[in-house]
C-alpha cells in the first residue's frame, strides 16, 4: 500500500504543487470587494496558511479521474452552457457600470463614490475561470479541468467561512498561528466576513453552470451548520426542548407557533425490543448521533466536493458514488482520529488525564465505547461532564475499557473502506498519492 521508498513520487503536494501554489492567490481574486476593511477580514485566514487538505484532495482526485478514458466519461451534463473556454462571463459589462445598475455587478459603492478608477476594481463575476498560461502549462498536463480547480477553491472558501464563524461560536482566541478573526477584528466583522465568503463562494459555484454541483455544495454548507448545532459546545438542550442551558444559565426559548411544521432527526429508538429502552439501544442511539454529527461537521464537505469533482469530469454513476463514498470514509476517519488524539495527546504529551473534548462537554467515540460496558457513564454524558471530578472519572473509565483502542479500530475500518474506494479508480500516481494521504491519517499524531 504505502511504499516509503517511492514516497517522493507520490508526495501528495508535489503532484499538484502548481495548483496548490496559486490557490490563495486565486481565492484572493474571488473575494475582492469595494470595502477595504472587509477585504482585510475576509482575506485574513487565507494569509496564514492552513493545511489546505480539502483542495488538495479535490485536485488529486480530479487528476486521478483524468486517467479514466474519455469514452467512459459519458455522463450527460444537463447544464450544457460551458464557461471553460471563455475569457469572461457572458453578459458581464466590461466597463464597470454604476454600482448596482446591472444585476451582475460587484457592488462597490465606496470606490465608485470616491471616484476610484472603476477599471481597477475587481469584479469577481468577470474573472476568467483560470489563468490561461497556468492552464496550458499545468492543468492540461495534469488533466485537471478548470471547473475542478475552481471547485477546489470554492471548497476552501466554504471551509474558511465556517472557521470564521466557528471561532466566534467557540470563543477561540487563535487560529493558524495567530489571533483568530474574532480577536483580530471583532465578532461582528468575523461573522460578516464569513457570510461574505459564503456569498462569493456561491457566485463562483453558480459560474460552474452545473446545478447538481450547486445543489451538492449548498447542502454541504447547510450540513456544516447542522453538525455545529448537533455539537453545540457548552450549550445543553434540556429534555423539554423549550429550554437551553448556556454557561450554567438556564434560558427559555420561544415555543414554535405551530404554523410551520419542521422535520427533526430522530435518534431515540423508535421500536424498542421491549417496552423499555435498553442500555445497549441507548448507547447505539448515542453512537448514531455521534456519527451523524461527525459526517455533517467534517465529512460532508469533502464527500460532496469529491462527488462534485467526478460529476464535473462527466464520470459514470458508479464512479461518482465511489468518489462520494471515498470522501465520506476519509472525512469520518479524519474526525474520529482527531477525537482519539484528543485523549492520547494530552495523556502522552502533556501528562494530563483529561483532553479538551470532555472539558467542553463533548462525548466522542472513546467515551461512547466506554459507556457500553460502564453504564455509570450515562449521567455524566447527559450532564456534559459538568460536575466536579466528572472529567477525571470519565477518563479513568475510558482507560479501563480500551475506549481509545476501539476508537482506533473504528477509524481503521473507515480508512480501509476509503482505500477500497480508491482502488475502483485506475492506477495512477495521483491515486497512489491519495492512498498515501489516506493511510497517513491513521499514523498522524497531531
Ligand atoms: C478545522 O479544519 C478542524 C475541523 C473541521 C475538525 C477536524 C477536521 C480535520 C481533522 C481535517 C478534516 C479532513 C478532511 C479530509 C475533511 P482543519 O484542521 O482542516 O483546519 P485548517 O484549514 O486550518 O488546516
Ligand atoms: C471546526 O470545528 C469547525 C467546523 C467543522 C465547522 C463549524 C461550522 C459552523 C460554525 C457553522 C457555520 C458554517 C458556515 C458554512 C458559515 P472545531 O471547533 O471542532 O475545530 P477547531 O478546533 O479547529 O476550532
Ligand atoms: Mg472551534
Amino acid at each position: 500500500m504505502v511504499q516509503p521508498n517511492q514516497s517522493n513520487k507520490y508526495d501528495p503536494f508535489s503532484l499538484v504543487s502548481a495548483e496548490m501554489g496559486v490557490l490563495a492567490k486565486n481565492i484572493a481574486s474571488l473575494i475582492g470587494s469595494g470595502h477595504p476593511t472587509l477585504n482585510r477580514v475576509s482575506s485574513y485566514y487565507f494569509e496564514a496558511e492552513g493545511k489546505n487538505v480539502r483542495p488538495l484532495i479535490v485536485l488529486l482526485l480530479s487528476k486521478a479521474l483524468s486517467n479514466i478514458p474519455e469514452s467512459e466519461r459519458t455522463r450527460i451534463i444537463i447544464d450544457q452552457y460551458d464557461v471553460n473556454d471563455q475569457e469572461e462571463f457572458k453578459g458581464t459589462p466590461k466597463a464597470f457600470s454604476f454600482a448596482g445598475q446591472s444585476p451582475l455587478d460587484s457592488i462597490s459603492p465606496l470606490r465608485v463614490l470616491h471616484g476610484i478608477n472603476p477599471s481597477i476594481v475587481l469584479n469577481p463575476l468577470s474573472k476568467p475561470m483560470m489563468d490561461k498560461k497556468i492552464y496550458e502549462k499545468v492543468d492540461v498536463k495534469n488533466g485537471i479541468l478548470p471547473k475542478q480547480r475552481r471547485l477546489s477553491e470554492i471548497t476552501e472558501m466554504i471551509h474558511t467561512a465556517s472557521l470564521l464563524h466557528d471561532d466566534v461560536v467557540d470563543f477561540s482566541d487563535s487560529r493558524r498561528g495567530r489571533d483568530s478573526g474574532n480577536i483580530a477584528f471583532t465578532n461582528k466583522m468575523a461573522v460578516l466576513a464569513g457570510d461574505f465568503l459564503l456569498g462569493r463562494a456561491s457566485v463562483s459555484l453558480g459560474r460552474l453552470r452545473n446545478s447538481e454541483v450547486v445543489e451538492l455544495m449548498s447542502t454541504a454548507i447547510a450540513n456544516l451548520v447542522e453538525g455545529e448545532f448537533m455539537q453545540l459546545k457548552n450549550t445543553v438542550i434540556q429534555p423539554d426542548l423549550n429550554q437551553i442551558e448556556n454557561d450554567n444559565e438556564l434560558k427559555s426559548i420561544p415555543e414554535p407557533t405551530g404554523k410551520l411544521s419542521t422535520q427533526i432527526h430522530e435518534y431515540s429508538i423508535s421500536t424498542p425490543t421491549s417496552g423499555v429502552i435498553t442500555h445497549s439501544e441507548n448507547v447505539n442511539a448515542a453512537f448514531q448521533y455521534y456519527l451523524h454529527k461527525t459526517y455533517l461537521k467534517t465529512a460532508s464537505l469533502i464527500s460532496k466536493s469529491s462527488r462534485s469533482a467526478a460529476i464535473l469530469a462527466g464520470c459514470n454513476e458508479d464512479i461518482i458514488e465511489n468518489c462520494y463514498q471515498f470522501g465520506r470514509n476519509l472525512g469520518l476517519c479524519f474526525q474520529i482520529v482527531d477525537d482519539m488524539l484528543d485523549y492520547t495527546m494530552t495523556a502522552e504529551l502533556l501528562g494530563k488525564p483529561a483532553g479538551a473534548d470532555l472539558k467542553l462537554g463533548l462525548a466522542t467515540a472513546p467515551v461512547l465505547f466506554a459507556w457500553e460496558t460502564k453504564p455509570e457513564l450515562g449521567p455524566l454524558i447527559a450532564r456534559k461532564f459538568s460536575e466536579k471530578n466528572d472529567v477525571e472519572l470519565a477518563n479513568r473509565l475510558v482507560e479501563e475499557t480500551n475506549g481509545v483502542e476501539r476508537t482506533r479500530k473504528l477509524a481503521e475500518s473507515y480508512c480501509t473502506e476509503a482505500l477500497k474506494n480508491l482502488r475502483q479508480l485506475p492506477e495512477s500516481d495521483a491515486r497512489s498519492a491519495l492512498e498515501l494521504l489516506t493511510n497517513s491519517v491513521l499514523t498522524r499524531n497531531k
